[in-house]
């Protein structure tokens, strides 16, 4: 099945990606006049012909002609095709792109529909259990010792397990759901033959995804004794991925925070430190799936929050996990900030011990990663020894080799220097030294994307009726009423986008008038998504030079005689009869004539 991506979508992902961050990886970027420049990556030099504009979101090199935007210059140096480029640019963007969820062919859709269902009703039964006045009896009681009120349980929807081999399989194959299904789901586990619920005894905590669908559930024990009859029992038993639950790409209570008025969300570990701190008043706050956190899940929040405000436990693996969180988010180009919450363990018995004032006075001084980062790696060293010193030095320069704010390394290279009382060049020294290798991501010579391009090199089909004064003047009429509807408009009654002379110009001409024809001006950066190869240099070319390209009306209409003049030279040029030809003739007489009148 073919992918399709919108146009809408494709001009989302271009705007949301940025070429000169994009291009800054692999090329050393410098701003001259309107572009920015630097050595081409995609051939040797020594001087810089390689050209970036961040106005038209387009590169451009004047030595080897390498051109495009930035989904061809990902095409190339990531070697993917045109989609997985998208895609790879999406990603970076946080945007989901729906045609790409390959679990949705029709089957799957249906089956998928089939669980959330299933899922609804489970949620319910384990809400209704909790409700029962015998049943829930015990789940009511510990929630209670949690201080979790019954208003939070209605909003989070959640539950109770009872203790009961098949209560929930019973109640599912009731309203239709078969065994298998049930099993499929993870609402039930076979074991010797024989099927069980799979949560029992616990109480329940609905995970919904940003669509309000309950994907899956959080079971908790209620006594922390974790054995019971000589079989160790996990504090927290957690669906199983299905169809419908993924843990790495949903976050408990994200349908919730999205809501949330704050431009920042706070991350932390567990189900009850969210529900603790949501009940306290503060929304913006999710929790992992009692997994590590993944790309996807830095990127869900990414697009709902500016700045991911870290909140794990204080121990040491909270301490480990959360350096693990910033790395992750700083990789897919998020901003993090580290919660510290002193004397308690999480934010759950942080909050209930301190109240909320004191929570919210930690969120408001969460610490740099930088300098949470740089603190940690402190704490190893004896930095009151000339060796501690050197060590240490030599370890934060290594952090700040990884960031690529300027200004933020100068902060921490005074601040380091300060601490230790090495000076200021030395640092600055380390810190270069750390720099100074792998800076920026290297392209393999030759891509099999160029490889795949040499070998279709030359094949382009070469009209015989075109002189360069024609071509000349036909790019110059495309990179005119490409910038301007009231050029377009003039031209546009003379030379219909099939007059133009080469295959790329006609193709360029239609996509630049239907553009106009849909009220919309073209978009160079979207308009070369149409373009590869060799046609995507020359139909670059055409927007790359906008500059001196400057021109008016009668910069038009002079174009549009060259062109009409061109065209006939080229007939006359080539036609062998005598009154054809005397034909020609007339004809041209008359278009210079009305030329010269208009010119008067
Ligand atoms: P409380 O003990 O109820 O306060 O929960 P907590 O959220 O503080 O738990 P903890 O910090 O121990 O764990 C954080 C998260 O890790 C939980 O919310 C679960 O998602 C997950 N988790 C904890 N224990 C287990 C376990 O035994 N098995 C699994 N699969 N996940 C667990
Ligand atoms: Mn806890």
């Amino acid at each position: 099945m073919p992918r399709r991506i919108s146009d809408d979508l494709i001009a989302r992902i271009c705007d949301e990606n940025d070429i000169i961050d994009y291009v800054s990886q692999y090329v050393q970027l410098k701003k001259t006049g309107r572009d920015y420049s630097g050595l081409c990556p995609f051939h040797h030099e020594k001087t810089p012909s390689f050209h970036v504009s961040q106005e038209k979101q387009l590169f451009h090199c004047f030595g080897c002609g390498a051109s495009g935007n930035l989904v061809q210059f990902v095409m190339r140096t990531e070697n993917l095709d045109f989609v997985d480029s998208l895609k790879f640019l999406a990603d970076r963007a946080g945007i989901i792109i729906p045609e790409d969820d390959v679990s949705l062919n029709d089957e799957n859709h249906a089956k998928k529909k089939k669980l959330l269902a299933m899922n609804k009703h489970a949620a319910r039964f384990f809400y209704n259990c909790l409700k029962d006045s015998s049943i829930g009896e015990k789940g009511r009681q510990y929630f209670i010792k949690r201080k979790i009120s019954w208003k939070t349980v209605t909003v989070y929807g959640l539950g109770f397990a009872p203790d009961s081999r098949d209560m929930l399989i019973k109640h599912l194959t009731s309203k239709d759901f078969t065994v298998d299904e049930i099993v499929e789901g993870g609402l039930a586990v076979r074991r010797e033959g024989r099927v069980y619920d799979k949560f029992r005894n616990r109480v329940m905590f609905p995970i919904i995804d940003v669509r309000g669908n309950v994907i899956g559930f959080g079971g908790r024990i209620m006594d922390d004794k974790k054995e019971v009859n000589g079989y160790k029992i996990p504090k927290y038993l957690n669906s199983p991925e299905t169809l419908v639950f993924d843990k790495g790409k949903n976050l408990f209570s994200l349908n919730l925070a999205k809501n949330a008025k704050e431009s920042d969300v706070i991350l932390c570990e567990g189900y009850m430190d969210v529900i603790s701190v949501y009940q306290a008043g503060i929304k913006n706050i999710v929790a992992t799936l009692g997994t590590a956190i993944t790309e996807n899940q830095a990127k869900l929040m990414m697009r709902y929050a500016g700045e991911i405000l870290i909140c794990y436990d204080s121990d040491e693996a909270g301490t480990k996990a959360a350096l693990r969180a910033i790395d992750i988010i700083s990789s897919v180009g998020g901003r993090s900030r580290v919660i510290r919450l002193k004397n308690a363990k999480d934010p759950d018995e942080y909050i209930n011990k301190n109240g909320v004032e004191k929570f919210k006075e930690a969120v408001k001084n969460a610490m740099p990663s930088t300098e949470f980062k740089i603190s940690l790696i402190k704490k190893q060293y004896d930095t009151t020894t000339a060796d501690g010193k050197i060590l240490f030095v030599d370890e934060a320069a290594k952090i700040l080799a990884g960031i690529k704010d300027a200004v933020e390394v100068d902060a921490y290279i005074t601040k380091i220097a300060d601490d230790t009382g090495i000076s200021r060049d030395a640092v600055l020294g380390k810190y270069r030294e750390k720099t100074s290798k792998n800076t920026y991501r290297r392209i393999p010579l030759k891509t099999e994307y160029q490889k795949k391009n040499e070998r279709k090199e030359r094949e382009i089909v070469r009209e015989e009726k075109i002189t360069p004064g024609l071509i000349a003047a036909e790019k110059r009429l495309l990179a005119l009423i490409s910038q301007s509807k009231k050029l377009y408009r003039i031209a546009e009654k003379c030379i219909k986008a099939d007059d133009f002379s080469t295959p790329t110009y006609r193709k360029l001409a239609k996509l630049i008038y239907e553009s106009y024809s849909h009220d919309n001006t073209p978009e160079p950066a979207i308009i070369l998504n149409s373009f590869s190869g060799d046609e995507l240099a020359e139909a670059s070319e055409v927007f790359y030079n906008l500059e001196v390209y400057n021109g008016d009306e009668a910069t038009v209409k002079e174009l549009l005689y060259t062109i009409t003049l061109e065209k006939l030279d080229i007939r006359i040029n080539s036609e062998t009869d005598a009154v054809s030809l005397a034909e020609l003739f007339k004809e041209r007489e008359k278009v210079l004539e009305e030329k010269n009148m208009w010119e008067e």
